[in-house]
């Protein structure tokens, strides 16, 4: 065995994938945050989250766009990097981009291989069940360990027709049943459940072996992830009702912004205190004297402040 090089925070023990899997029996629940920075990554690391997902969901937060579709398999794994910066504890997941792995196992093998190389990822979660759990398999047997991602597939937002709750109905339930089924038996170490009724995603966690870690899917799942910003109060605009605001950093941030302007506007800001020493730091001191004690009446001292 090789001595490995730890980094900086190197005292602090990574959490493994076997003990993800091993929660399932064991508890605690597992608690999954989105990150996309290192600065964000830092701050959920040091609140001792179990999991780290630098999810597709970038494409949204970070970019803007409308849906997930367009990230890129180098953009996921830029934003990897400076979250494993940023990281000690967390285990640190990483989202396959739409068309990284759907073509063929092998394509899947090989996307997931570089998440690994250029991502500094430790695992990787696609979307989709049944139909991919050959892609799951392939990967899983590359070393590569998979989480799975069932129920709300983003990346088919055009033929579900939006972003809709699935797996309602007996048929839609089962649907959902067998492909966590399918993807436990390809090798997944956990599965995430997004946008199910609680009632089936209580189904699918009592039909695996492995942990399935909720997103709008109730509380009776092994664990829960939520986007770092719905979290934080963070996202202007429409909220999904299963996204909790645990803070309103949005409205925080806005008026700290605000003040800053009219700090800056009102020539309040930069004060003595955010401003290095004058370069003739002396004959300032020797003017404040003068001045306090009555002396030098009329005198210009020439110094710059
Ligand atoms: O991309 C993402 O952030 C996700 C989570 C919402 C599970 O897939």
């Amino acid at each position: 065995m090789y001595t490995a090089n730890t980094g900086a925070r190197g005292s602090v023990r990574k959490v493994t994938v076997p003990e993800v899997r091993a929660r399932k029996s064991s508890g605690p629940k597992i608690a999954m945050v989105t990150a996309y920075d290192y600065t964000m990554a830092r701050l959920v690391d040091e609140s001792g989250v179990d999991m780290i997902l630098v999810g597709d969901s970038l494409g949204m937060v970070v970019q803007g766009l409308t849906n997930t579709i367009p990230v890129t398999l180098d953009e996921i794994c830029y934003h990897g990097r400076a979250v494993c910066r940023g990281v000690a504890r967390a285990h640190v997941v990483g989202d396959m981009p739409f068309m990284s792995y759907q073509t063929s196992p092998i394509q899947a093998v090989e996307s997931a291989g570089k998440m690994l190389k250029e991502g500094q990822f430790e695992s990787v979660k696609l979307e989709g069940g049944e139909a991919f759990a050959e892609h799951v398999h392939r990967i899983v047997r590359a070393s590569i360990p998979v989480v799975g991602h069932v129920g709300l597939t983003p990346q088919s937002v055009h033929a579900l027709g939006g972003f809709k709750v699935q797996g309602r109905g007996d048929e839609a339930a089962e649907q959902v049943i067998r492909d966590a089924k399918a993807l436990e038996q390809a090798g997944a170490f956990c599965i995430v459940l997004e946008a199910i009724p609680p009632d089936v995603a209580d189904q699918v966690t009592r039909a695996v072996n492995v942990p399935t870690i909720g997103i709008g899917a109730g509380a009776g799942c092994d664990g829960q992830v939520l986007v770092c910003t719905d979290l934080l109060g963070m996202s202007r605009g429409h909220s999904p009702k299963f996204a909790k605001q645990f803070a309103q950093l949005g409205d925080a941030a806005v008026s700290a912004f605000k003040q800053y302007v009219n700090e800056v506007r009102a020539g309040e800001f930069p004060g003595a205190e955010h401003s290095y020493k004058p370069n003739h730091g002396e004959l300032v001191e020797a003017e404040e004297k003068m001045a306090a004690s009555g002396e030098g009446g009329g005198v210009v001292v020439p110094f710059m402040r």
